[in-house]
Protein backbone atom coordinates (compact mmCIF):
# COMPACT_ATOMS: atom_id res chain seq x y z
CA UNK A 1 0.00 0.00 0.00
CA UNK A 2 1.09 3.49 -0.76
CA UNK A 3 1.02 6.55 1.77
CA UNK A 4 -1.41 9.69 0.74
CA UNK A 5 0.35 12.36 -0.85
CA UNK A 6 0.51 15.57 1.23
CA UNK A 7 -1.94 18.23 -0.97
CA UNK A 8 -2.53 22.34 -0.52
CA UNK A 9 -6.31 20.63 0.12
CA UNK A 10 -5.35 18.76 3.23
CA UNK A 11 -4.13 21.29 5.00
CA UNK A 12 -5.91 24.49 4.20
CA UNK A 13 -7.73 26.17 7.21
CA UNK A 14 -6.52 23.08 9.48
CA UNK A 15 -4.38 22.75 12.37
CA UNK A 16 -1.23 20.44 11.58
CA UNK A 17 1.06 18.73 14.28
CA UNK A 18 4.86 17.77 12.03
CA UNK A 19 6.97 15.56 13.55
CA UNK A 20 10.51 16.93 12.69
CA UNK A 21 13.76 15.41 13.23
CA UNK A 22 15.60 18.53 14.41
CA UNK A 23 18.13 16.08 16.64
CA UNK A 24 20.94 18.12 15.12
CA UNK A 25 24.41 18.66 16.35
CA UNK A 26 25.18 21.25 18.85
CA UNK A 27 28.45 22.86 19.73
CA UNK A 28 28.38 25.57 22.81
CA UNK A 29 24.68 25.43 22.72
CA UNK A 30 24.19 26.84 18.99
CA UNK A 31 23.20 24.62 15.86
CA UNK A 32 26.83 22.87 14.40
CA UNK A 33 25.40 21.30 11.43
CA UNK A 34 21.82 22.51 10.36
CA UNK A 35 21.03 19.49 7.54
CA UNK A 36 18.19 18.61 9.11
CA UNK A 37 16.36 21.77 9.80
CA UNK A 38 17.41 22.86 6.45
CA UNK A 39 16.08 19.29 4.66
CA UNK A 40 12.70 20.49 6.64
CA UNK A 41 11.75 24.01 5.47
CA UNK A 42 10.24 22.89 2.40
CA UNK A 43 7.45 21.10 3.95
CA UNK A 44 7.17 23.57 7.11
CA UNK A 45 7.01 26.75 4.12
CA UNK A 46 4.15 24.57 1.99
CA UNK A 47 2.15 24.49 4.69
CA UNK A 48 2.30 28.33 5.62
CA UNK A 49 1.88 29.35 1.99
CA UNK A 50 -1.29 26.84 1.57
CA UNK A 51 -3.31 28.39 4.77
CA UNK A 52 -2.53 25.95 7.37
CA UNK A 53 -4.00 27.63 10.62
CA UNK A 54 -1.40 26.72 12.68
CA UNK A 55 1.54 24.46 12.69
CA UNK A 56 2.68 22.72 15.60
CA UNK A 57 6.33 21.10 15.24
CA UNK A 58 7.40 17.89 17.22
CA UNK A 59 10.84 17.12 17.47
CA UNK A 60 13.64 15.10 19.86
CA UNK A 61 16.77 16.42 20.37
CA UNK A 62 19.48 13.89 21.85
CA UNK A 63 18.26 10.60 24.09
CA UNK A 64 17.47 12.98 27.67
CA UNK A 65 16.14 9.28 28.59
CA UNK A 66 12.70 10.91 29.82
CA UNK A 67 13.78 13.96 32.15
CA UNK A 68 13.97 17.60 31.31
CA UNK A 69 17.33 18.57 30.13
CA UNK A 70 18.09 22.09 29.51
CA UNK A 71 21.17 21.30 27.23
CA UNK A 72 18.92 19.22 24.90
CA UNK A 73 16.08 21.79 25.10
CA UNK A 74 14.60 22.56 21.75
CA UNK A 75 14.86 26.48 22.68
CA UNK A 76 18.78 26.24 21.11
CA UNK A 77 17.11 25.09 17.45
CA UNK A 78 14.60 28.06 17.37
CA UNK A 79 17.05 30.38 16.23
CA UNK A 80 18.06 28.52 13.52
CA UNK A 81 14.94 27.28 12.63
CA UNK A 82 13.38 30.90 12.07
CA UNK A 83 16.39 31.97 10.51
CA UNK A 84 16.04 29.03 8.11
CA UNK A 85 12.37 29.62 8.14
CA UNK A 86 12.61 33.43 7.51
CA UNK A 87 9.67 33.23 10.16
CA UNK A 88 9.30 33.79 14.08
CA UNK A 89 8.38 30.89 15.46
CA UNK A 90 6.71 30.55 18.94
CA UNK A 91 8.51 27.81 21.49
CA UNK A 92 6.20 26.24 23.77
CA UNK A 93 7.48 24.71 26.84
CA UNK A 94 4.49 22.07 26.75
CA UNK A 95 1.86 20.30 24.04
CA UNK A 96 -0.19 23.18 24.63
CA UNK A 97 -1.09 25.44 22.06
CA UNK A 98 0.00 28.91 22.17
CA UNK A 99 -1.10 31.93 19.92
CA UNK A 100 1.21 32.06 17.56
CA UNK A 101 0.98 30.54 13.22
CA UNK A 102 4.06 28.29 13.78
CA UNK A 103 5.43 26.83 16.97
CA UNK A 104 7.86 24.69 18.14
CA UNK A 105 7.55 22.38 20.89
CA UNK A 106 9.69 20.90 23.55
CA UNK A 107 11.83 17.72 23.10
CA UNK A 108 9.10 15.26 23.27
CA UNK A 109 11.93 12.62 24.95
CA UNK A 110 11.64 15.14 28.12
CA UNK A 111 8.79 12.75 28.24
CA UNK A 112 9.08 8.85 29.41
CA UNK A 113 5.47 7.79 27.43
CA UNK A 114 7.11 9.07 23.90
CA UNK A 115 9.68 5.86 23.48
CA UNK A 116 7.03 3.85 25.18
CA UNK A 117 4.39 5.10 22.59
CA UNK A 118 2.04 5.73 25.48
CA UNK A 119 -1.51 6.28 24.82
CA UNK A 120 -1.70 8.32 27.93
CA UNK A 121 1.26 10.83 26.51
CA UNK A 122 -0.45 10.38 23.01
CA UNK A 123 -3.52 12.37 24.69
CA UNK A 124 -1.22 14.91 25.85
CA UNK A 125 -0.17 15.57 22.46
CA UNK A 126 -3.90 15.41 20.96
CA UNK A 127 -3.90 18.24 23.45
CA UNK A 128 -3.06 19.99 20.19
CA UNK A 129 -6.07 20.29 18.44
CA UNK A 130 -3.96 18.66 15.45
CA UNK A 131 -6.87 18.01 12.69
CA UNK A 132 -3.98 16.63 10.33
CA UNK A 133 -0.28 14.49 11.23
CA UNK A 134 2.46 14.87 9.01
CA UNK A 135 5.26 12.86 9.24
CA UNK A 136 8.91 14.88 7.76
CA UNK A 137 11.01 12.86 9.84
CA UNK A 138 12.83 10.49 8.07
CA UNK A 139 15.52 9.96 10.31
CA UNK A 140 13.74 8.95 13.11
CA UNK A 141 11.42 6.70 11.22
CA UNK A 142 12.81 4.06 12.69
CA UNK A 143 11.68 4.36 15.98
CA UNK A 144 8.22 3.50 16.75
CA UNK A 145 7.36 6.59 19.76
CA UNK A 146 4.45 8.43 20.11
CA UNK A 147 5.24 11.52 18.44
CA UNK A 148 6.55 9.33 15.28
CA UNK A 149 3.04 6.59 15.06
CA UNK A 150 0.96 7.69 17.75
CA UNK A 151 -0.57 10.44 16.75
CA UNK A 152 -1.07 9.04 13.09
CA UNK A 153 -3.46 6.47 14.88
CA UNK A 154 -6.11 9.42 15.74
CA UNK A 155 -5.33 11.88 12.62
CA UNK A 156 -5.46 11.74 9.08
CA UNK A 157 -1.28 11.36 8.15
CA UNK A 158 0.51 11.98 5.29
CA UNK A 159 4.64 12.31 4.48
CA UNK A 160 5.91 15.92 4.24
CA UNK A 161 8.27 16.00 1.46
CA UNK A 162 11.66 15.81 2.85
CA UNK A 163 10.54 12.13 4.13
CA UNK A 164 8.88 11.38 0.45
CA UNK A 165 12.24 12.58 -0.88
CA UNK A 166 14.09 10.11 0.76
CA UNK A 167 11.64 7.25 0.35
CA UNK A 168 12.28 8.14 -3.35
CA UNK A 169 15.52 8.36 -3.42
CA UNK A 170 16.63 4.93 -0.88
CA UNK A 171 13.55 2.58 -2.61
CA UNK A 172 15.57 1.93 -5.71
CA UNK A 173 17.89 0.07 -3.81
CA UNK A 174 15.25 -2.33 -1.92
CA UNK A 175 16.07 -4.63 -5.31
CA UNK A 176 16.94 -8.36 -4.42
CA UNK A 177 18.90 -8.33 -8.22
CA UNK A 178 21.95 -7.03 -8.70
CA UNK A 179 22.82 -3.10 -9.55
CA UNK A 180 25.07 -2.99 -12.18
CA UNK A 181 27.41 -0.25 -11.54
CA UNK A 182 26.73 0.35 -7.62
CA UNK A 183 29.23 0.66 -4.88
CA UNK A 184 28.81 0.91 -1.93
CA UNK A 185 31.45 2.71 1.02
CA UNK A 186 30.88 1.55 4.55
CA UNK A 187 32.99 2.48 7.25
CA UNK A 188 31.87 3.90 11.10
CA UNK A 189 33.10 2.06 14.45
CA UNK A 190 30.78 -1.37 14.54
CA UNK A 191 29.79 -4.25 11.96
CA UNK A 192 27.19 -4.69 14.36
CA UNK A 193 24.56 -1.90 12.90
CA UNK A 194 25.51 -2.38 9.67
CA UNK A 195 25.64 -6.23 9.48
CA UNK A 196 21.98 -6.44 7.46
CA UNK A 197 22.94 -3.62 5.14
CA UNK A 198 26.31 -5.45 4.42
CA UNK A 199 24.64 -8.30 3.97
CA UNK A 200 21.95 -7.13 1.46
CA UNK A 201 24.64 -5.35 -0.66
CA UNK A 202 27.09 -8.34 -0.70
CA UNK A 203 24.35 -9.98 -2.65
CA UNK A 204 23.24 -6.67 -4.99
CA UNK A 205 26.55 -4.28 -5.57
CA UNK A 206 29.51 -4.84 -7.35
CA UNK A 207 31.98 -3.42 -4.84
CA UNK A 208 31.65 -3.04 -1.02
CA UNK A 209 34.69 -0.40 -0.37
CA UNK A 210 35.03 -1.06 3.62
CA UNK A 211 36.48 1.61 6.32
CA UNK A 212 36.79 2.69 9.67
CA UNK A 213 36.96 0.56 12.37
CA UNK A 214 34.77 -2.07 10.90
CA UNK A 215 37.38 -2.99 8.59
CA UNK A 216 39.71 -3.95 11.54
CA UNK A 217 36.71 -6.77 12.27
CA UNK A 218 37.40 -7.94 8.33
CA UNK A 219 40.76 -7.76 8.21
CA UNK A 220 40.77 -10.00 11.80
CA UNK A 221 38.06 -12.14 10.38
CA UNK A 222 40.81 -12.69 7.13
CA UNK A 223 43.76 -13.38 9.99
CA UNK A 224 45.34 -10.43 9.43
CA UNK A 225 47.09 -8.72 12.98
CA UNK A 226 44.94 -5.42 13.51
CA UNK A 227 47.64 -4.44 16.36
CA UNK A 228 45.94 -2.70 19.77
CA UNK A 229 43.57 -1.28 17.18
CA UNK A 230 39.22 -1.62 18.04
CA UNK A 231 37.62 -4.73 16.77
CA UNK A 232 34.49 -6.71 17.53
CA UNK A 233 35.62 -10.10 18.57
CA UNK A 234 32.22 -11.61 18.50
CA UNK A 235 31.44 -10.45 14.97
CA UNK A 236 34.30 -12.32 13.07
CA UNK A 237 31.82 -15.32 11.82
CA UNK A 238 29.80 -12.41 10.69
CA UNK A 239 31.98 -10.65 8.70
CA UNK A 240 33.23 -14.26 7.21
CA UNK A 241 30.11 -15.18 6.36
CA UNK A 242 29.49 -11.70 4.50
CA UNK A 243 32.73 -12.01 2.60
CA UNK A 244 31.52 -15.85 1.59
CA UNK A 245 28.06 -14.00 0.81
CA UNK A 246 29.74 -11.72 -1.52
CA UNK A 247 31.94 -14.07 -3.01
CA UNK A 248 29.00 -16.47 -3.98
CA UNK A 249 27.45 -13.05 -5.31
CA UNK A 250 30.36 -11.93 -7.39
CA UNK A 251 30.82 -8.58 -5.16
CA UNK A 252 33.95 -8.18 -4.68
CA UNK A 253 34.81 -6.44 -0.76
CA UNK A 254 37.53 -4.39 -0.82
CA UNK A 255 39.29 -3.94 2.52
CA UNK A 256 42.26 -1.77 2.84
CA UNK A 257 45.99 -2.70 1.98
CA UNK A 258 47.71 -0.41 4.24
CA UNK A 259 47.04 1.71 7.01
CA UNK A 260 47.90 4.59 9.34
CA UNK A 261 48.34 4.23 12.93
CA UNK A 262 49.00 6.23 15.42
CA UNK A 263 49.35 5.71 19.81
CA UNK A 264 45.74 7.82 20.20
CA UNK A 265 43.40 9.55 17.60
CA UNK A 266 44.79 12.60 19.17
CA UNK A 267 48.43 12.23 17.95
CA UNK A 268 50.29 14.08 16.17
CA UNK A 269 53.32 11.43 15.35
CA UNK A 270 51.74 8.61 12.98
CA UNK A 271 52.69 5.78 11.27
CA UNK A 272 51.68 4.41 8.24
CA UNK A 273 52.40 0.52 7.28
CA UNK A 274 51.17 -2.00 4.84
CA UNK A 275 48.87 -4.57 6.25
CA UNK A 276 51.70 -7.62 7.22
CA UNK A 277 53.92 -4.46 8.65
CA UNK A 278 51.10 -4.19 11.66
CA UNK A 279 52.75 -4.96 15.17
CA UNK A 280 50.86 -5.49 18.13
CA UNK A 281 50.99 -2.18 19.94
CA UNK A 282 49.89 -0.41 16.63
CA UNK A 283 46.28 1.41 16.67
CA UNK A 284 44.69 1.62 13.20
CA UNK A 285 42.61 5.35 12.68
CA UNK A 286 42.49 5.44 8.92
CA UNK A 287 43.27 3.86 5.31
CA UNK A 288 46.09 4.27 4.10
CA UNK A 289 47.13 5.97 0.72
CA UNK A 290 47.92 2.96 -1.46
CA UNK A 291 43.84 1.88 -0.06
CA UNK A 292 42.73 5.44 -1.07
CA UNK A 293 44.12 5.16 -4.53
CA UNK A 294 42.33 1.95 -5.08
CA UNK A 295 39.66 2.78 -3.50
CA UNK A 296 39.36 6.11 -5.88
CA UNK A 297 39.62 3.33 -9.15
CA UNK A 298 36.82 1.76 -7.81
CA UNK A 299 34.95 4.83 -7.56
CA UNK A 300 35.85 6.65 -10.59
CA UNK A 301 34.76 3.31 -12.63
CA UNK A 302 31.40 2.95 -10.84
CA UNK A 303 27.80 4.88 -11.87
CA UNK A 304 25.92 4.55 -8.45
CA UNK A 305 27.51 5.07 -5.19
CA UNK A 306 26.09 5.13 -2.02
CA UNK A 307 27.94 5.92 1.17
CA UNK A 308 27.83 5.96 4.88
CA UNK A 309 29.85 6.16 7.78
CA UNK A 310 33.51 7.59 7.99
CA UNK A 311 36.88 5.77 6.58
CA UNK A 312 38.95 6.93 9.34
CA UNK A 313 39.03 8.84 12.36
CA UNK A 314 38.76 12.33 10.31
CA UNK A 315 38.00 14.34 13.50
CA UNK A 316 41.66 14.45 13.97
CA UNK A 317 43.78 16.10 11.32
CA UNK A 318 46.40 13.18 11.32
CA UNK A 319 43.52 10.52 10.35
CA UNK A 320 41.55 12.68 8.09
CA UNK A 321 42.60 11.48 4.71
CA UNK A 322 40.92 8.71 4.10
CA UNK A 323 37.50 10.18 4.48
CA UNK A 324 38.73 13.77 3.42
CA UNK A 325 40.25 11.80 0.06
CA UNK A 326 37.31 9.63 -0.81
CA UNK A 327 34.69 12.75 0.03
CA UNK A 328 35.98 14.66 -2.88
CA UNK A 329 36.79 11.84 -4.93
CA UNK A 330 32.93 11.17 -5.12
CA UNK A 331 31.83 14.63 -5.13
CA UNK A 332 33.79 15.34 -8.31
CA UNK A 333 32.25 12.41 -9.72
CA UNK A 334 29.71 14.35 -12.43
CA UNK A 335 27.93 11.39 -14.39
CA UNK A 336 27.46 9.11 -11.23
CA UNK A 337 24.53 8.77 -8.98
CA UNK A 338 25.73 9.52 -5.54
CA UNK A 339 23.92 8.94 -1.95
CA UNK A 340 25.19 10.05 1.36
CA UNK A 341 24.03 9.84 4.43
CA UNK A 342 25.07 9.30 8.25
CA UNK A 343 25.27 11.55 10.67
CA UNK A 344 29.04 11.22 11.00
CA UNK A 345 29.31 11.75 6.91
CA UNK A 346 27.66 14.92 7.12
CA UNK A 347 29.75 16.17 9.52
CA UNK A 348 32.47 15.31 7.51
CA UNK A 349 31.39 17.02 4.22
CA UNK A 350 30.86 20.34 6.78
CA UNK A 351 34.77 19.69 7.90
CA UNK A 352 35.74 19.65 4.88
CA UNK A 353 34.07 22.37 2.90
CA UNK A 354 32.32 19.79 0.52
CA UNK A 355 28.87 21.29 -0.87
CA UNK A 356 25.57 19.06 -0.47
CA UNK A 357 24.91 20.04 -3.95
CA UNK A 358 27.85 18.16 -5.42
CA UNK A 359 25.83 15.19 -4.85
CA UNK A 360 22.36 13.43 -6.08
CA UNK A 361 21.07 12.75 -2.44
CA UNK A 362 22.05 13.50 0.98
CA UNK A 363 20.28 11.59 3.14
CA UNK A 364 19.22 12.85 7.05
CA UNK A 365 19.00 9.26 8.07
CA UNK A 366 21.25 7.67 9.73
CA UNK A 367 19.98 4.56 11.69
CA UNK A 368 16.80 4.83 9.58
CA UNK A 369 19.11 5.14 6.43
CA UNK A 370 20.38 2.00 7.14
CA UNK A 371 17.17 0.02 8.24
CA UNK A 372 15.74 1.37 5.38
CA UNK A 373 18.39 0.09 2.97
CA UNK A 374 18.64 -3.48 4.60
CA UNK A 375 14.76 -3.54 3.51
CA UNK A 376 12.92 -3.13 7.49
CA UNK A 377 9.47 -1.83 6.96
CA UNK A 378 9.72 1.41 9.15
CA UNK A 379 7.08 2.30 11.90
CA UNK A 380 6.78 6.12 11.08
CA UNK A 381 6.55 5.20 7.42
CA UNK A 382 4.07 2.21 7.72
CA UNK A 383 1.67 3.66 10.04
CA UNK A 384 0.99 6.85 6.69
CA UNK A 385 -0.22 3.68 4.68
CA UNK A 386 -3.06 2.47 6.89
C1 LIG B 1 19.33 9.92 14.59
O1 LIG B 1 20.10 10.85 14.87
O2 LIG B 1 19.72 8.88 14.04
C2 LIG B 1 17.86 10.11 14.87
O3 LIG B 1 17.58 11.39 15.32
C3 LIG B 1 17.33 9.06 15.82
O4 LIG B 1 17.92 9.22 17.08
P1 LIG B 1 17.95 8.00 18.12
O5 LIG B 1 18.94 7.00 17.58
O6 LIG B 1 18.36 8.60 19.43
O7 LIG B 1 16.57 7.43 18.15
Amino acid sequence: MQTQKLTAEKVKDKVVAIRVDFNVPLKNGKVSENTRIVESIPTLKFLIEHGAKRIHILSHLGRPKGINDPQLSLALVLPELEKQLGETVEFRGDFTPGKSMIQLHENVRFYDGEKKNDPAFIQQLLKLEAEVFINDGFAVSHRGHASVIGLASYLPAYPGFLLQKEIDHLSPFLSEKKIKGLTVVVGGAKIETKVKVLEHFSKTADNILVGGALANTFLAAQGHNVGASFYEDDQMEVAKRILKTADANGTTIHLPVDVTSGEAMDSENTLTVTLNEVSDDMRLFDIGPKTIKNYQAVLNQSQIIIWNGPLGCFEYPAFEAGTKNILKTIAALKSSQTILGGGDTLDALKKFGVSKAAFTHVSTGGGAMLEFLEGKELPGIEVLKS
